[in-house]
This record gives structure tokens, sequence and C-alpha cells, in this order.
């Protein structure tokens, strides 16, 4: 697959099949994603992959709505995907680098998990990137550490769905010479 069919044909998969998903496939698209550009290349992002089955029922029981506890409940693997607070976007003293403050953490997890998604894709496998979840709740189920912060969720498995692309903007509206 090259780059812009993979770009193209990607989704978001909400429906998946029960298989595993072998460790070595997700070591090699997270080395992947570890190509992702990075404020000073300080490579914040984290994953925790999740597959024991009783953890992904409390996630998907007690710390999501029902849209993604559905989604959570049928993929065999949900990733938590954390940041190192205070490196992306800061100085060495501590203090903002720029007035975006830390929001360049956020920045670079978002650039981390698209490479992820990509590289899922190209190997067959489907995901999800969610957003919606009880941050404390599963920071403390997790035991994610103080110095990180759960950025996103993303839900991993073998597709049992082929959705439609939803529309896109026409890149008309989306760019502007000057
Ligand atoms: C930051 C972010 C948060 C998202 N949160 C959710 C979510 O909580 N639940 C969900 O089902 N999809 C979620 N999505 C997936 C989007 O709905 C999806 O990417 C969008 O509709 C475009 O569809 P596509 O990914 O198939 O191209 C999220 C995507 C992003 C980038």
């Amino acid at each position: 697959m090259n780059m812009a069919e993979c770009m193209k044909t990607r989704r978001s998969i909400r429906k998946y099949k029960p298989d595993p998903v072998d460790h070595s496939l997700i070591d090699s698209i997270v080395s992947m994603a570890s190509y992702s550009p990075s404020w000073k290349n300080t490579q914040i992002t984290r994953y925790t992959a999740i597959e024991d089955s009783s953890l992904l029922r409390e996630i998907a029981d007690r710390f999501t709505p029902d849209y993604n506890s559905n989604i959570i409940r049928q993929a065999p693997m949900l990733i938590a995907v954390t940041i190192i607070k205070g490196r992306s976007g800061f100085e060495r003293d501590g203090s903002f680098s720029t007035r975006k403050g830390d929001r360049w953490q956020m920045f670079d997890a978002g650039a981390a998990c698209q490479s992820f998604c990509l590289a899922a894709w190209e190997k067959g496998l489907g995901t999800v990137i969610m957003g919606i979840f009880d941050e404390d709740g599963i920071t403390k189920l997790l035991h994610i550490p103080q110095e990180q912060e759960l950025a996103a969720l993303i839900a991993v498995g073998w597709p049992d769905a082929a959705p439609e692309a939803p529309g896109r903007k026409a890149v008309g509206d989306l760019i502007q010479y000057r």
C-alpha cells in the first residue's frame, strides 16, 4: 500500500473480529510511530497496550460512555496513549517556551497517534482514536505514573466492518494562499 492509499483508505474502525493481535506487530507499529516529529525530538509519547479482559471490561463498564464502551467491549486490544509531562513546549527551567503553554504536549501525542493509526492500517489493522473517557478513573486503574498524563485511547484489532469515509471538506475550504 502506498502512502496516499494508506492515508485515504484508513478509517476509524468501531467493530473488530475477536482474533488477538501479535505483540511483534504492535512493536513494529510503535517503532514506525517513533519516527513522528516531536518538540525538540523529546519523544514524550508512550503506549500501554491493554489485552487483559478484566481490565478492558472495567474500562468499558466504568470509565467510558456507551458509544465508546461498545467499541472497547469487542476490541482485542486498547492502547492507552500517555505523554511525559513538562518537556514538550517547555524550557529547561520549567517555563513555557511559547504562549501555547503545555499544548505542544498534546500536539506531539496527536502526531504520534496519526502515525500509529496509519502504520496499523498499512498492516491491515483497524484503529479508532477515542478522546472521551474518565481520565482520573483510567489513570488510577492503570497506575499511570505521576509524571505522565493520559492523552487518548486507541482501540486496535482486525476490522469486522468497512465503513464509508465520512465526507471531507473541499481543498479550497482548507487552504488559502497569500
Ligand atoms: C482527537 C480525536 C478524538 C476522537 N474521539 C472519538 C471518540 O471518543 N469516539 C469515537 O468513536 N471516535 C472518535 N474519534 C474518531 C473520529 O470520529 C473520526 O476520526 C472522524 O469521524 C473521521 O472518520 P475517519 O477516522 O474514519 O476518517 C476521535 C478522533 C480524534 C482525532
